[in-house]
């Protein structure tokens, strides 16, 4: 099952209950929300307060990308903001096992994320305790970037791992997803697919989820 997740990091910020209200109307799987601490990547934008304030306005799963250094230090706060999936940079984390592990604790969905420079090797021992796997095909800290194709290798990659270690982890891609590179990501292994530019320019939103969900 493809889910669509765009980013409200392209939305209007001073009007973020009515951009989720929009993307639940528009057909969308998740919310992706993504936090920034001006530390990990120069932009700050938003913690889990903005997670808490949409929260109340979407039934849709708000999956949180963490672009933080010390990620485990936020855990809590986006479990009682009422975060559903918390991914968190493997570049920025010293003890992944152990943020993996306290996220499950915190009964949400526990994914780890790779730079497009970041080998996979990184991540061969955590396979198990994940519930998705997110690959950067953009260098995180802004949106509306150029995808950077040799990502679809990675993935291909990955999706082996996976199916070879017997795990059923989502495969999620965020950055420069549109319906043209949608495709490659899914033929690829992908089931996930961040969207924030694509969907947040279109003239017809709920038609671009579409064609990035049924690519053809
Ligand atoms: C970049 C963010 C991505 C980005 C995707 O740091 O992690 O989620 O917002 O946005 P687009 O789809 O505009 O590349
Ligand atoms: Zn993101």
């Amino acid at each position: 099952m493809i889910k669509v997740a765009p980013s409200i990091l392209s939305a209007d910020f001073s009007a973020m209950g009515e951009a989720v209200k929009n993307v639940e109307a528009w057909g969308a799987d998740y919310i992706h929300l993504d936090v920034m601490d001006g530390n990990f990547v120069p932009q700050i934008t938003f913690g889990a307060m903005m997670c808490k304030a949409i929260r109340k306005h979407t039934s849709l799963p708000i999956d949180a990308h963490l672009m933080v250094r010390e990620p485990r230090k936020y855990v809590e706060a986006f479990r009682d903001a009422g975060a559903d999936i918390l991914t968190f940079h493997v570049e920025a984390d010293d003890h992944i096992h152990g943020t993996l592990q306290k996220i499950k604790e915190c009964g949400m969905k526990a994914g780890v994320v790779l730079n497009p420079a970041t080998s996979l090797s990184a991540i061969e021992y955590v396979l198990e305790y994940c519930d998705m796997i997110l690959l950067m095909s953009v260098n995180p800290g802004m949106g509306g970037q150029k995808f950077i194709p040799e990502v679809v290798r990675k993935i291909e990659k990955l999706k082996k791992m996976l199916d070879d270690g017997g795990h059923k982890a989502d495969i999620e891609i965020d950055g420069g997803i549109n319906p043209e590179t949608a495709k490659y990501c899914i033929d690829a292994g992908a089931n996930v697919l961040v969207a924030g530019n694509s969907v947040f320019t279109s003239q017809n939103p709920a038609n671009t989820i579409k064609l990035i969900r049924n690519h053809f």
